[in-house]
């Protein structure tokens, strides 16, 4: 199984706790030599935002030259992707954005194709707040619409960067999404 990682905060604090935490439980499984982890920090990439050109459409790539292509080119042949992501104004952040609209460009090709998805979100804000639901719900949304599987969706409330790795529970949690992905 390939898994993909993609992290869209640009700090070493709660996502990174919660994607260290995901690729350990991984990493433990009794199957864990036929599973490969790809990490993609979004806020690492050079990634021009979508002008709506279309020209994407004949040429299935972007005409832009940025690193959309091998980010797309590893979500085509993850088996697995998780999304992750620290709230930023109720939306996830720009950094990941900005690779999830480069998806335009192999929308085609990523369809039907029945991927596991996970999704963590991250925010500073309690459980109760309605930017989880938004968020979790775009997620929903951009699955169906790609015919992919939400297999967990997480939220979490950590605020500053090193209160998830105190949440000895949490993190156990998230151990436990990697070890049953
Ligand atoms: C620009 C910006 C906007 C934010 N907006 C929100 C928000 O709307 N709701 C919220 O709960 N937290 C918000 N936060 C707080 C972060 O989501 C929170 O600190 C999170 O733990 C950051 O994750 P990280 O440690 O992985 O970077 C915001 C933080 C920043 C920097």
């Amino acid at each position: 199984m390939k898994v993909l990682i993609l992290n869209g905060s640009p700090r070493k604090g709660n996502t990174l706790t919660a994607i260290k935490a995901i690729r350990k439980g991984l990493e433990e499984r009794p199957d864990a030599a036929d599973i490969e982890v790809t990490q993609i920090d979004a806020a690492g990439k050079e990634i021009i935002p979508c002008k709506a050109c279309n020209a994407c459409g004949c040429m299935s790539r972007c005409i832009f030259a940025d690193d959309s292509p091998e980010i797309n080119a590893a979500v085509e042949e993850a088996d697995a992707i998780i999304f992750a992501t620290p709230v930023y104004w109720w939306g996830i952040t720009a950094q990941l954005k900005l690779v999830i609209d480069k998806f335009y460009a192999r929308a085609s090709k990523f369809s039907g194709t029945g991927k596991k998805i996970g999704t963590v979100v991250i925010g500073e804000a309690e459980l109760d707040d309605a930017e989880y639901e938004i968020i979790q719900k775009q997620f929903q949304c951009i699955s169906d619409y790609l015919g992919w599987n939400i297999v967990f969706a997480k939220s979490i409330s950590a605020n500053k960067p090193k209160d998830l790795a105190a949440d000895e529970q949490m993190l156990a949690e998230l151990e436990k999404l990697g070890a049953e992905l």
